[in-house]
């Protein structure tokens, strides 16, 4: 109860939380690291990529001809090498990639860095055993096991572009991205653990290639052990492959701007795009913010990023910054769940964590579960939290920096996106007195602005939309296979800048605060969904005839997904109304994408609201979702909508209580 009150104490004084002195001294990133940034941004990344091995050095930084960008012109390097190799070479085999943990409490391994070069060379002499070249994309369908790993690093060796599909997505949503970049290869499991029970995962990989006949070879890692189907030439057990093969693989040094990887992300309209990744500047970007944000002290320290490799943040910050640093990660491949509230806190103590990096919805289901799940375990070990994924509220910072922090842990909340590949804004842990609630200022070497709607800089205390200025390393080199796509969402809404979709606010000091998008992109437990592509699932139902979606306001998830549907003729209205049909909707759409784009809500009504010219007001609809007083609604072809649909929803909630 006392901690509670001095909560609420510290959340109304607008504190400032000025980094600890012990750390201060000693951090990575000290402060005249911005001031040399800013003299000579293109000097800085040069110096941030001489901390990379190349086969051979680059002629120059940057080639840049607005919207294309080339780093590191004419070097070479291998990103497997850079990632195991050289750490194996500098006597470090012995050191710890990943602590990996198992869903179920007895399942562990500890794999070295020597483990790692073993396996990923094997891996590579697999997959060019199997034909598989320099330039194929392979996609790679698992959840978090070290095998996961292993398969991209050995991807990246042979310089086969990878596509990881998070493993909650749909067997449609996985053939779409299969299809979208002519995968030749699908790696993947028979089955995973959720909650310690076996699922199969091998069945949607089956469903999804039946219809891609570039896939020649799907190469299964055995995880849980359950019979699955086979296909006879196609289909190779990961341990027929790979374990017989050769332990030294001569790796090949790939030009800077060679493809590393393509990670789907959703976008404004039903299609995701494929955000495609080069070499040298990204691991040059990755492993600089690695090394800087979190403060990496690779000897001692034990990092933690809870993210999936299925999304970009695993991607970066899980596999590509940390093993490029050498860092010993712990890797975990369950979830929190209300079942096992305290696991994520015994896991700290046990492994001694120091850097912790997560999203704000699972703060803030830590906080809904109460802070006595971890007061019993000792988390001293930890010196930097981090946060990603959606904007924190200064309520859960808080309960991070006092619970999980013990008060003293500085909490960088760092703002990126799938296509910036890395960290652009962020406080710096030993230098910037953090703000809760605030991304506070761009990284060392990147230019980032807020604008009007008219592209102009706002002024201090104004809001409007996050704009980056310059190119930087990490930064996305296009949309697979869309170029018009890649001008026209990021390039051509301000002239000669890159928007981003989000929503910023510069304070009275000039830091930043980002307040979300400002398109049709959801934010639901940090994972970005689309409202099209959730309408597009929608409509394909035989039921449904127009469906719009919303983001709304959710305490926990950040948004929720909340459908407004109206149906075909041939429904009957009692049962367009039922439970069933709504839950059937709900199952369509987690066959069309995935568990995770299940909506929340569907409200099943005879109107949408539209204006004259039969645009869909979803602005409305989200009023309605939120329970907030409607905005104008002048423009609405029949204002008595409106009404309906809240009525509607009253009367449902009405039931659910009765
Ligand atoms: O809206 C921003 C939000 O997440 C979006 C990017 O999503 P995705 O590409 O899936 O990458 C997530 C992990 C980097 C952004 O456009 N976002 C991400 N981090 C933050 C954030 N919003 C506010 N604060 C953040 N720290």
């Amino acid at each position: 109860m006392a901690a509670n009150v001095a909560l609420d104490a510290l959340l109304h004084e607008h504190r400032r939380f000025p980094p600890p002195p012990e750390l201060s001294a000693s951090a990575n990133a000290q402060p005249e690291i911005y001031d040399e940034a800013a003299k000579d941004h293109l000097a800085f990344w040069e110096q941030m990529a001489e901390r990379l091995d190349w086969a051979e050095r680059w002629d120059h930084v940057l080639d840049w001809e607005l919207p294309y960008a080339k780093w590191f012109v004419g070097g070479k390097l291998n990103a497997a090498v850079n990632c195991v190799d050289r750490h194996v070479a500098a006597g470090r085999g012995d050191m710890v990639a990943f602590h990996w943990v198992a869903d179920a409490e007895h399942d562990r391994r500890d794999v070295t860095y020597a483990d790692l070069h073993r396996e990923v060379c094997k891996a590579a002499n697999a997959l060019t055993e199997l034909g598989i070249q320099a330039g194929d994309r392979v996609a790679i369908y698992m959840p978090m096991i070290p095998e996961t790993v292993v398969a991209m690093l050995a991807c990246a060796r042979i310089g086969a572009p990878h596509t990881v599909v998070f493993c909650g997505f749909s067997a449609e949503a996985l053939r779409g991205r299969i299809l979208d970049c002519n995968c030749r290869a699908v790696i993947t499991v028979d089955g995973q653990f959720r909650r310690g029970s076996p699922a199969p995962v091998k069945p949607t990989v089956d469903d999804a290639v039946a219809a891609c006949p570039d896939v020649r070879h799907v190469l299964v890692v055995r995880r849980t052990g359950d019979e699955v189907n086979w296909q006879d030439g196609r289909d190779h057990w990961w341990h027929d492959a790979v374990d017989p093969q050769p332990e030294e693989h001569e790796a090949q040094a790939f030009d800077a701007e060679h493809p590393l990887y393509i990670m789907y992300t959703s976008g404004t309209t039903a299609k995701p795009k494929g955000i495609l990744h080069t070499t040298g500047g990204y691991l040059t970007h990755v492993s600089a913010t690695h090394h800087y944000i979190f403060d990496l002290q690779p000897e001692t320290d034990v990092y933690w990023c809870a993210a999936d490799i299925g999304w970009v943040t695993g991607h970066s910050y899980i596999v590509y910054g940390p093993l490029a640093n050498g860092a010993t990660s712990l890797m975990y491949e369950g979830t929190p769940h209300p079942g096992d509230k305290d696991r994520w806190w015994k896991l700290i103590e046990e492994h001694k964590v120091t850097i912790l990096y997560t999203a704000p919805t699972t703060i803030r289901t830590f906080m809904k579960w109460g802070a006595q799940e971890l007061q019993r375990y000792d988390l001293s070990s930890l010196r930097v939290l981090g946060s990603v994924g959606e904007p924190i509220n200064p309520e859960a910072w808080i309960w991070y920096h006092t619970y999980v922090g013990g008060g003293k842990a500085p909490v960088v909340d760092t703002w990126w996106q799938t296509e910036t590949g890395g960290i652009l804004i962020t406080p710096l842990p030993g230098i910037t007195e953090a703000k809760p609630g605030a991304a506070m200022r761009p990284f060392p070497g990147i230019s980032a602005d807020v604008v009007d709607d008219e592209g102009k800089p706002v002024p201090n205390g104004s809001g409007g939309f996050l704009v980056i200025t310059q190119p930087w390393p990490g930064m996305l080199r296009g949309i697979w296979g869309d170029d018009q796509r890649y001008r026209h969402t990021y390039w051509s809404r301000f002239d000669g800048v890159y928007f981003a979709g989000d929503g910023a606010k510069k304070d009275e000091d000039g830091d930043l605060w980002l307040l979300g998008r400002v398109d049709d992109v959801m934010n639901v437990s940090g994972h970005r969904i689309s409202t099209a592509e959730i309408e597009h699932a929608l409509v394909g139902h035989p039921s449904v005839a127009e469906a719009a979606v919303v983001g709304a306001t959710d305490a926990i998830t950040g948004q929720a997904i909340v459908a407004f549907v109206t149906v075909r003729g041939h429904v009957a209205d009692d049962d367009a109304g039922g439970e069933r049909f709504v839950e059937d909707l709900r199952n369509h759409v987690a066959t069309a994408i995935g568990p995770i784009a299940k909506p929340r809500q569907i409200m099943i009504t005879p109107e949408l609201p539209k204006t004259r010219s039969g645009k869909i007001m979803r602005r409305l609809l989200r009023d309605i979702a939120e329970n907030r007083e409607l905005g104008d609604v002048t423009t609405l072809l029949d204002p008595t909508i409106t009404d309906m649909i809240r009525e509607r929803m009253a009367d449902r909630a009405e039931e659910h209580e009765g």
